[in-house]
């Protein structure tokens, strides 16, 4: 498949490097709208250049696009490319509000091209494993602790932006929506407390929340997100129940790799396995390759990824009135 990678600074960078390793990927070319960052990584990777999407899909043949910009560029990018015939792999968040995730699924499915949202965490083996066994013979997930601290700070202007990043709780915390979508379904209705500790010069913006969440199926999680720990704590876990039993996943921030997990029948006995040395970034991109060229729906689809920011949108919302909000979709 023909590539280009679209927004570069910063995990485009990453997403050049995986296309170009990849044996059935070509980095056709690389677009950014500083042209610098454009011409250098052309150069890096012996490839072509471009400074604005239009301009490269005229003068492109191109299978994929790998959008890596802010999540307001997300829906005209994702237009210009699917009117074109081109498969859109785009970064979470899929955009900064749900009806341009809804206008993305749409044009896509209009042109019929693929549409898959980078929601990694999909992809990570220890929690493949644990919707494995709540699939099995875990049972399905009934209470949900989530804790999901940020261990660095932004200093981007459009991360922190309403209309763009939407802040870390939109930005960063869409990761957790997502996983727990892919856990345990559609939810029914959030209620957070939300503030900008750590982050006042950023306010209104809200920095970290708390979150509970109502499941459709009735189950009940627990979140908290948002920047407020630091590298040495660079950490996140889950602990769920079951009626068979419990379950933990642990490990790095973004990178969970441990499982143990215990059944009510044998209450004292924890197994435990350790999946490592898999990056998740490669694997959504395999993927992604091969849902376009068989047509199959992506695991991380377009309507995964709008769910996941309307969660997002209602914690905020709900941090903002101080009432529990519904989820719409
Ligand atoms: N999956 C992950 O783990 C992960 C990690 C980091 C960022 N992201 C996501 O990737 C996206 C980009 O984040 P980032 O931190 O890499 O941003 P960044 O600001 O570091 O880089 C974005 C790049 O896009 C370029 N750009 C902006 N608008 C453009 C346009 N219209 N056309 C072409 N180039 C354009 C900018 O010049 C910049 O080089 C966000 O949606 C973010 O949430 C995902």
């Amino acid at each position: 498949m023909r590539f280009a990678v679209i927004g570069l600074a910063g995990v485009g960078a990453k997403h050049v490097s995986v296309v170009s390793n990849l044996e059935n990927a070509e980095l056709a070319c690389v677009c950014d709208v500083v042209s610098n960052i454009a011409d250098d990584f052309a150069n890096k990777y012996k490839t072509n250049a471009y400074y604005s999407v239009e301009d490269m899909v005229e003068k492109e043949k191109l299978d994929g696009v790998i959008v890596a910009t802010p999540p307001k560029s997300h829906y005209p990018i994702t237009k210009i490319c699917a009117e074109k015939g081109i498969h859109v792999f785009v970064e979470k968040p899929m955009a900064s509000y749900v009806s341009d995730c809804q206008k993305m699924i749409d044009v896509c499915k209009e042109n019929r091209v693929t549409l898959m949202v980078g929601h990694k965490k999909r992809f990570v083996p220890a929690l493949v494993r644990l919707k494995e066994l709540t699939e099995g013979e875990l049972g399905e997930i009934k209470y949900m602790i989530h804790r999901y601290p940020h261990p660095w700070m932004s200093s981007k202007d459009w991360f922190w932006a309403e209309d763009d990043g939407g802040g870390p709780i939109l930005e960063n915390a869409v990761h957790a929506a997502d996983i727990l979508g892919f856990l345990m379904g559609d939810v029914d209705s959030v209620y957070a407390e939300g503030d900008s500790f750590f982050a006042e010069n950023r306010k209104p913006q809200i920095n970290c929340a708390v979150y509970t969440l109502r499941f459709k199926s009735g189950a009940i999680a627990t979140v908290g997100a948002g920047m407020v720990s630091v590298p040495a704590f660079s950490f996140e876990d889950f602990f769920i129940a079951t009626d068979n039993g419990v379950a933990e996943v642990s490990g790095h921030f973004d990178s969970v790799e441990k499982i143990r997990y215990a059944f009510r029948k044998d209450p004292n006995n924890a197994k435990e396995e350790v999946y490592s040395g898999v990056d998740a970034f490669v694997e959504e991109i395999k993927h992604f390759i091969e849902c376009s060229r068989t047509g199959k729906e992506p695991i991380a689809s377009g309507e995964a990824g709008k769910k996941a920011v309307a969660i997002c949108r209602a914690v905020k919302k709900s941090a903002e009135i101080g009432e529990p909000v519904k989820v719409g979709n």
